[in-house]
């Protein structure tokens, strides 16, 4: 048996404002990570997660990001209010959000936002 459920890998990247491709947190604050901590720390019956702080993720164009894991669900262009969808549907029931995740055809894209997902954020 997995010692958890699942790893929430949270990226908290910072770089300098003038970066071509920017950064997940750029105030250096963890809002996102500290939300997701908070909100499964308020849930009655709790899973066995991690939530990870991590390092770039290789997602910059779709940040704030966000991966988990072993599931391999990929979350972009995160805001604080996801975040008790991401508790309730993701963590807790295993279901993908269509409209956060990141499609697979994107991730690694480097540079460019691809269009699936440009058009996912526009509907
Ligand atoms: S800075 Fe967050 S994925 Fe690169």
């Amino acid at each position: 048996m997995p010692a958890f459920d699942c790893h929430v890998f949270v990226c908290c990247n910072q770089r300098r404002a003038d970066h071509p491709r920017g950064c997940c947190d750029p105030q250096g604050s963890r809002a996102l990570l500290a939300a997701l901590k908070e909100e499964l720390a308020g849930q009655e019956k709790r899973p066995r997660v991690r939530i990870n702080l991590a390092g770039c993720l290789d997602q910059c164009e779709y940040g704030p990001a966000l991966v988990i894991y072993p599931q391999g669900i990929w979350y972009g262009r995160l805001r604080r209010e996801d975040v008790p969808r991401i508790v309730q549907r993701t963590i807790l029931r295993g279901e993908v959000i269509p409209e956060l995740a990141i499609p697979p055809e994107c991730l690694g894209s480097r540079g460019e936002i691809c269009w699936s997902f440009r058009r996912q954020q526009e509907s």
